[in-house]
């Protein structure tokens, strides 16, 4: 099976998944049977389609959605954009209606209009995945999506942001907030506008992601309660270790009796023993609470630019399964 691929976005996280469809092109043949060729590029400065310019990121859409590939695959890798997610919606949006798979890593378009896209992709009978908008490629919608049927999500917790771990962390061991939070910027972990990360955004949006895909709530980053971190926590800091303990931003949400869920993204204590409050700067971690498993936690250790590029590329074997096995 060919795939045609059109990556929307070509920064960090686009070029090391490119990297990794070489590093992993013979395993791609062997293991799913699938050959892949990026064949458009967009960014803000330059759109290239089969090899020549084009206009713009649309464009790059219908280049691929002209192809013959078995295939065709958009992936939306812009930047987040916590006001109203665009303009990656109208890029999924666009992808869908011509007839493209879209993954996503873009947390924007997934917190501000999941339903809508899941409905659209779902009548255009192609996929929509977002692995890599949350905790980069360790399973959690294709957890509970593949593994968990018939459990219900009532409610989680988790912390979800790295950059603010990080900064927390090293604040702990007696490092600035800007010379810890200028470390993951050089690592391109933190969002190209780190407001995003340190004033709780990123986690807000990612907050907003799980509820939406795993509850079914319809909310944005906007009506998620939010605090972030600044320098001025580091008293608050010392003093959780002073008393064995570790300050963490979680990110939360729960459904109430009524049904209507709230969320929110807090700078909480925590004892060390507590799963989230034990965690190293570089982990993340996120425990879903459900009517059939009780509590079930998923940790990533450490995580870099491979592991977000790896859900990237989780996401398109997925589709070529899906497909293969609608033939
Ligand atoms: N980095 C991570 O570890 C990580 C982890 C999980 C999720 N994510 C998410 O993945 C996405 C990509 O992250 P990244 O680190 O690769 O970002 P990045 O390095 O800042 O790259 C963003 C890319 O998007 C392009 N872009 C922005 N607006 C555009 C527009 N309107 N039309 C076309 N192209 C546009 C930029 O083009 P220009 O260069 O021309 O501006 C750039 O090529 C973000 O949504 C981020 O939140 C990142």
């Amino acid at each position: 099976m060919r795939a045609d691929i059109a990556l929307i976005g070509y920064g960090h996280v686009a070029r090391r998944f490119e990297r990794m469809l070489d590093e992993q092109r013979e395993a791609l043949a062997q293991d799913h049977g699938l050959s892949c060729d990026l064949v458009a590029t967009a960014t803000r400065h330059g759109c290239v389609a089969g090899g020549e310019p084009c206009a713009d990121a649309f464009e790059a859409i219908r280049y691929v959605a002209g192809s013959p590939a078995d295939l065709r695959v958009v992936i939306e890798l812009t930047t987040l954009n916590v006001i109203d997610g665009e303009p990656a919606i109208s890029h999924i949006r666009s992808a869908i209606d011509a007839g493209c798979h879209v993954i996503t890593a873009n947390k924007g378009p997934v917190a501000f209009a999941y339903q809508s896209l899941r409905d659209a992709a779902e009548k255009a009978g192609v996929s929509f995945l977002f692995e890599g908008t949350v905790m980069d490629g360790v399973p959690v919608f294709s957890l509970v999506r593949e593994t968990m049927p018939g459990v219900r999500i009532a409610g989680f917790e988790g912390v979800i942001n790295t950059t603010t771990n990080h900064i927390l962390a090293s604040m702990e061991r007696g490092l600035g907030f800007d010379e810890a939070l200028a470390q993951m910027q050089a690592d391109g972990i933190a969002e190209s506008d780190a407001s995003l990360d340190v004033d709780g955004w990123d986690a807000a949006a990612k907050t907003a992601v799980l509820a939406n895909a795993l509850m079914d709530a319809r909310m944005t980053p906007l009506d998620v309660e939010r605090t972030g971190i600044s320098e001025a926590d580091r008293k608050a800091v010392h003093d959780a270790r002073e008393r064995g303990n570790h300050m963490k931003l979680v990110a939360s949400a729960r459904r109430a009796m009524g049904g209507g869920i709230s969320a929110r993204v807090a700078l909480r204590e925590l004892p060390a023993t507590h799963l989230l409050g034990g965690l190293d700067g570089g982990a993340n971690a996120l425990i879903l609470q459900t009517d059939l498993l009780d509590r079930v936690a998923v940790c990533e250790l450490s995580g870099d630019l491979t592991q977000t590029a790896y859900a990237v590329f989780a996401d398109l074997v997925t589709i070529s399964r899906r497909v293969r096995k609608s033939r």
